[in-house]
């Protein structure tokens, strides 16, 4: 099973995908924990040139979207697809649906750009993707209190509430694999949510 975390930024979704992944380890699970941008050496590169204030030029919203894309491809043959085809079960810190969410809805990317890369270069999606969805401004506060800002951290707050529009219209668009979350509950309660789910779908 591959199973994908998505949200604004702050949302809590490292949190529960460490509950989520200490929940499988204690059922005697074979799971693997990676993330994206990165998951692989090269990938984590990539995801330093991505992240990065320090750049001399600005990047270009294509580059970005290609570099995700880079990336992705390097860590579905390295990580994720091998994993897979051995049984394991892949828990992603984001995947596509932030290519859609971020490049698409955030930049204005349009949808057949990031439609031809995912179509060419995405295997396999997600069987299950959760959606931690809370209001901009709580999450803001909570990475600024989380130190130094990465270059996607650094943006407005309109350009997040784009970003969290593009998430709505993926769980409207594909409400079988996309799945809502209320981030503002506990992270016990967002936990038991989610394992509902996961119920539901076996
Ligand atoms: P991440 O480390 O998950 O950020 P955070 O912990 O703040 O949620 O992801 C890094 C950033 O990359 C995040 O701001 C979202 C962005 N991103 C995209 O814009 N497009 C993508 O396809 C992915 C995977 C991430």
């Amino acid at each position: 099973m591959f199973i994908s975390f998505e949200g604004t930024e702050g949302v809590g979704k490292t949190t529960l995908i460490h509950k989520m992944f200490d929940h499988f380890q204690t059922n005697g699970r074979d799971v693997v924990l990676t993330r994206e941008p990165g998951g692989t050496p090269m990938a984590e590169q990539i995801r330093s040139l991505l992240l990065s204030v320090n750049h001399e030029e600005s990047m270009s919203h294509d580059t970005e979207l290609l570099l995700m894309y880079a990336a992705r491809a390097q860590h579905l043959k390295q990580v994720i697809l091998p994993a897979l085809a051995a049984g394991k079960i892949v828990l992603c810190d984001r995947f596509s649906d932030s290519s859609f969410a971020y490049q698409c809805a955030g930049r204005g990317l349009s949808r057949d750009k990031l439609k031809l890369l995912n179509d060419n270069f995405v295997e396999k999606m997600p069987d299950i993707s959760f959606w931690l969805d809370a209001p901009i401004e709580l999450g803001m506060t909570r990475a600024r209190e989380r130190g130094a800002l990465d270059r996607f951290e650094q943006e407005k707050v309109s350009f997040f509430e784009k970003v969290r529009s593009g998430f709505a219209e993926l769980h409207r668009n594909e409400p079988n694999r996309m799945k809502r979350l209320d981030a503002t509950q506990s992270p016990e309660q967002v936990f038991v949510d989610a394992l509902t789910e996961l119920k539901d779908l076996s």
